[in-house]
């Protein structure tokens, strides 16, 4: 159901009811005071916004230490605090990233609310935001960008310095906003997602086109933007050539998508569960191997396949091994690998020297190399154009209290990208 209510001086809101739920878009900047919405009879009242400035209390699945399941839990959600914003979470999808908090191989405090990749409706904004308003339609950004920063001033950079990747778990000002059972919990990575509502720093919000469907576009807010951003941003694919992916989750998929769409002639995908290999050519892949298949190094199975023009790799897995398969799997002159796996915390890898001594460029990049506030919303433009299809990514949607059966999708692999809805 979609209610179109033009109000004074163009101010014009649209309502969306969708399965019992609503919010509002807003279609043009309003000129009413904030929190305050005209309706088709163009009386202005209050919209849903009665609990700014109050504690919300809500639904959350917190994690309470490492190899433990997720609790759903009651918690409190304290209100934003000066250029901080609170979010209503829509969908959420379910990343990699998030499984290497609960095995332990990404740092992070306990307790805990985990989750980076969605889309949300700003709830509440603290004072001396600019940026968003009640109501806007929002991805959270778990690579921030202040705009300020050495990285964020550096048209090359992306990695903003308020970026939390070493588990600070706090906002800028160095507190948590979520209450459990009397006890703080964690933010993780400026986002925490799996909970009804969060609360962001500003520069961890970006505002997207109202009419982005939410549990689509909440990969944008992570594996799909990290994924086609490492080829056709880091790696700078080109078109004609070789590119070889390790590792064909959610994350590895969106590196596939890039590839094609910047124009590679030969991609082959490498997993080792086959069962991925139908859907990496679906979205662009010409091949995929399992390097169990093979007693050679995976390098040489590569190089003999393609007569040594492997000029792209990709390690989308995150382990250290892989990584270094990857490395020596490029062109060992002409060639680029990029680590796109988050690698094991505190874990040092050695390597043969000579490797990059005879050309080869190592890279990595966080979030695809993105800047996240100015690129998410062209990005989401480019989806609702249907310049690529995240549909093809996502293989489950389940209610948001199902998040562990949703993990469990991930862990038997039969999942690429799970979405939980609110
Ligand atoms: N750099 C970033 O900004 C960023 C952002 C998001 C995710 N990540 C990382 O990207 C990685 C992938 O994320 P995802 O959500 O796609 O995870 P995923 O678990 O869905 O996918 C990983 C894939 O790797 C395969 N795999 C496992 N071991 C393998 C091996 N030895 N050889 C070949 N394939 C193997 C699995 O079968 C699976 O298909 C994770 O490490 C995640 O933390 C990084
Ligand atoms: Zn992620
Ligand atoms: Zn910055």
């Amino acid at each position: 159901m979609n209610h179109v209510a033009k109000g004074q001086q163009n101010f014009q809101v649209t309502l969306f009811i969708e399965g019992g739920r609503c919010w509002y878009s807003q279609k043009s900047e309003p000129c009413v005071s904030q929190n305050t919405f005209l309706f088709a009879d163009h009386k202005p009242r209050k919209a849903r916004m009665d609990t700014a400035g109050k504690v919300i209390k809500c639904k959350a699945a917190v994690l309470w230490g490492t190899n433990q399941p997720f609790s759903i839990e009651d918690i409190e959600v304290a209100p934003p605090k000066a250029k901080e914003v609170r979010v209503k979470i829509l969908a959420t999808g379910i990343c990699g990233t998030d499984d290497h908090v609960i095995k332990g191989t990404m740092v992070s405090k306990f307790p805990v609310i985990v989750g980076h990749e969605a889309v949300g409706i700003v709830e509440s904004v603290g004072e001396e935001v600019t940026t968003v308003r009640p109501g806007d339609k929002v991805i959270p950004l778990f690579l921030p960008q202040c705009r300020e920063c050495n990285p964020c001033r550096n048209p090359e950079g992306n990695l903003c310095i308020r970026s939390d990747l070493t588990g600070r778990g706090v906002l800028a000002d160095g507190t948590t906003r979520f209450t459990c059972k009397d006890k703080p919990v964690q933010h993780f990575m400026n986002t925490s997602t799996f909970t009804e509502y969060t609360v962001l720093d500003e520069s961890s919000v970006a505002k997207i086109d109202a009419e982005a469907p939410p549990e689509k576009a909440c990969l944008i807010g992570c594996g799909f933007s990290t994924g086609y951003g490492a080829a056709v941003k880091t790696a700078k694919v080109s078109p004609g050539s070789t590119c070889a992916v390790f590792g064909l989750g959610g994350v590895g998929l969106s590196v596939v998508m890039g590839c094609k769409a910047a124009g590679a002639s030969r991609i082959i995908g490498i997993d080792i569960n086959k069962d991925k290999f139908q859907k990496a050519l679906d979205v662009g892949a010409t091949e995929c191997i399992n390097p169990r298949d093979f007693t050679k190094p995976i390098s040489e199975v590569l190089s003999d396949m393609t007569g040594n023009t492997v000029q792209y790799t990709f390690e989308v897995i995150g382990r250290l091994e892989t990584m270094v398969d990857a490395l020596s799997s490029c062109h060992m002159n002409y060639g680029t690998s990029v680590v796109v796996g988050a690698p094991p915390s505190a874990k040092m890898l050695s390597y043969d020297p000579m490797l990059l001594f005879t050309g080869r460029t190592w890279k990595g990049c966080v979030f695809g190399g993105w800047k996240s506030r100015d690129d998410v919303p062209k990005l989401v433009t480019e989806f609702l154009e249907k310049k690529f299809d995240l549909g093809q990514l996502i293989t489950h949607t389940l209610p948001f209290h199902n998040i562990s059966e949703g993990f469990e999708l991930l862990y038997s692999g039969q999942s690429i990208r799970t979405v939980l809805t609110f």
